[in-house]
């Protein structure tokens, strides 16, 4: 069967050249915000084409060389599409084997965050990182920028001297003297999979293949919050097969990364919010480990087939969190997703295309499609077809695909193939049970959708009767609670509240001063909600230095829909806007308006 790889959201003409290897030489300046250097590719010319497209967004190319011998080549660039940027035509030698590309980021460049000292946890150097997923790798370096095309890399970084410079690849564990670092990926990646970050740097091993990076401040802490990643790791190979990228260590970034985790190979990048002191979000980290699997080997053609990425992963994140903590723990986390589900459907709209699997995100920014639909909906097809066929069944099957399928992309469609020939076998029975193309072609929630219980939950749900029924907040049994079971007491309080009830909570459990951000994030919803003036303060800190869009997008969001909450908004932001990542801004800007 022949697939359509092509992807709507990358001008590369990869049908006829791909790249292959590429060997980056950079230099990083923080006083003028920009990245210069030289990009060198190794190509393969697969029809003796003449012209080699790349895509580029917010940069300028200085030159462009052919061969060993670098030959200057002629060049063009094409008109600037809005999110795709612009193409940059090559023109080749059908025998070429290299191309190199001069070139320098400018300050706007999107996967770039450019941080002054006081936005790091140190307050003394600058701090820079990437963020490429989904298209904005083309910001920092010229490349076919799309996950159908993989290639390996090798790079050499020149940073100030006192700072690290670390990426999703080999790394160093200590500062160079000079400056320099030299770093290779001997695995092929995709584009969106390249990562740097550059800053106040220090490593710690945890264990023989884990270890974490962090500013000085935060080491100790994010050394302990992640004690059990080896663990982590151990379990996942024992569900789906050998991990495949030797070394696996997380580097924690300033409050304003934009995301929860990102899954750079070797190299997670997390927020400083799930430093929550006692282990309780590490759920995160199995995300984002999971990855490696789903996501990082076998990898979404296009943005079009993300759930294949996300629905993947957030069942194994919750296969190894099973593992380790026990399966009332993850039905809890099933739980709460299968609320995040019903709630992303309802802002959505269930007769929306963008709550089908397979999505249509051509002539869109990708990003503004990529919605929990992806996570939850894709995690409970998954979880229902494991229900249908049998855990055993279901996890020789999963682990077959990430062998097969290792260092390849893969479409919904050819998914759907190989699930059908290797796993329904045209099993009319289960065919019928499960509805695949319900799921995967219909928008909203299929009718045969699992609904998870939890004891853990009812357990909470019991106490918060009680609490309605007037025992004191204070006398409620609360004292062996996770941070789980506190998002769903918090996430069902009635929605009519008095002040002196919210009060009452907070002098009992704390809320407006937590130390974790999931019951910050949910508790300042019923602030906004109830105009508990008591969390404004606390609101507003919280606002300021988090960037990460699952939690501010929903509170700038609540806050708009009163005029007394705009202004509020609007004065937040004003504030907090120079310390968001544009991912974060360019969805804020239109709420805020
Ligand atoms: N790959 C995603 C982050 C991402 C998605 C970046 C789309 C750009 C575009 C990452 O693995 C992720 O899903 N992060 C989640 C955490 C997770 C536990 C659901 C996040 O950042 O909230
Ligand atoms: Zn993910």
């Amino acid at each position: 069967m022949n697939y359509n790889m092509t992807d709507p959201h990358s001008f590369a003409n990869s049908n006829d050249v791909v790249v292959k290897d590429l060997d980056l030489d950079i230099s990083v300046d923080f006083k003028t915000k920009t990245i210069s250097g030289k990009a060198s590719y190794k190509i393969e010319n697969k029809t003796e084409t003449d012209v080699i497209i790349l895509d580029t967004r917010d940069m300028d190319i200085e030159k462009v060389t052919e061969g060993m011998d670098e030959t200057v080549s002629v060049f063009e660039m094409g008109p600037e599409i809005p999110f795709l940027g612009k193409s940059l035509k090559i023109r080749i030698s059908p025998v070429a084997k290299y191309i190199h590309i001069y070139y320098k980021t400018r300050p706007e460049a999107s996967a770039l965050q450019w941080l002054e000292p006081t936005q790091t946890a140190g307050g003394v150097h600058p701090f820079l990182f990437t963020q490429s997923e989904a298209i904005l790798a083309r910001t920092w370096v010229p490349c076919q920028d799309s996950p159908g095309i993989r290639f390996t890399y090798s790079a050499t970084v020149q940073v100030p001297v006192e700072l690290m410079a670390v990426m999703s690849a080999s790394n160093p564990v200590e500062k160079s003297e000079d400056g320099i670092y030299h770093f290779h990926m001997d695995e092929a990646i995709p584009s969106y999979l390249m990562a740097l970050s550059v800053g106040d740097i220090e490593f710690k091993a945890l264990e023989s293949r884990t270890g974490v990076y962090a500013e000085p401040v935060t080491l100790a802490k994010a050394a302990y919050e992640f004690a059990d990643m080896e663990k982590m790791l151990d379990a996942a190979e024992a569900l789906y097969g050998p991990y495949r990228w030797e070394q696996y260590d997380v580097i924690v970034l300033p409050p304003s990364f934009p995301f929860g985790g990102m899954e750079n190979p070797r190299l997670t990048f997390a927020t400083p919010t799930i430093l929550s002191g006692d282990r309780s979000l590490v759920s995160l980290i199995a995300h984002e480990l999971a990855h490696s699997w789903s996501g990082n080997l076998v990898t979404n053609a296009t943005w079009n087939d993300f759930w294949l990425n996300e629905g993947f992963t957030v069942y194994f994140e919750r296969r190894i969190m099973e593992a380790l903590e026990g399966r009332d723990y993850a039905d809890m986390l099933e739980v709460l997703g299968y609320q995040d589900l019903k709630r992303n459907v309802k802002e959505i709209g269930e007769t929306s295309d963008d709550t089908k699997l397979k999505l249509h995100l051509e002539d869109r920014d990708p990003d503004d499609g990529m919605t929990q639909i992806a996570y939850e909906k894709g995690f409970s097809f998954l979880r229902l077809v494991e229900e249908n066929v049998g855990r055993p069944r279901f996890d020789i099957f999963v682990k077959q695909y990430f062998n097969k399928f290792a260092f390849q992309s893969m479409t919904t469609e050819k998914f759907l193939d190989y699930f059908e020939e290797d796993l329904i076998r045209h099993d009319e029975k289960l065919e019928k049970a499960i509805d695949i193309h319900a799921w995967v072609y219909e928008p909203g929630i299929p009718s045969n959708c699992l609904v998870i219980k939890s004891a853990r939950f009812e357990k909470v749900n019991a106490s918060l009767a009680s609490w309605i029924e007037g025992v004191p907040a204070k006398d409620l049994n609360t004292k062996k609670w996770s941070s789980h079971e506190w998002l769903q007491f918090i996430r069902h309080l009635p929605v009519e509240m008095t002040l002196d009830q919210m009060s009452e909570l907070d002098a009992a459990f704390g809320f407006t001063d937590s130390g974790n951000c999931e019951i910050l994030a949910a508790w300042f919803e019923h602030v906004i909600k109830h105009q508990y003036i008591h969390g404004y303060a606390s609101l507003e800190k919280f606002m300021v230095s988090v960037g990460r869009r699952k939690f501010i997008v929903p509170l700038y969001k609540l806050l708009v829909l009163n005029p007394e909450g705009k202004k509020m908004a609007q004065d937040i932001y004003k504030k907090a806007r120079p310390n968001y990542h544009t991912v974060a801004t360019s969805t804020i800007d239109e709420i805020v308006k």
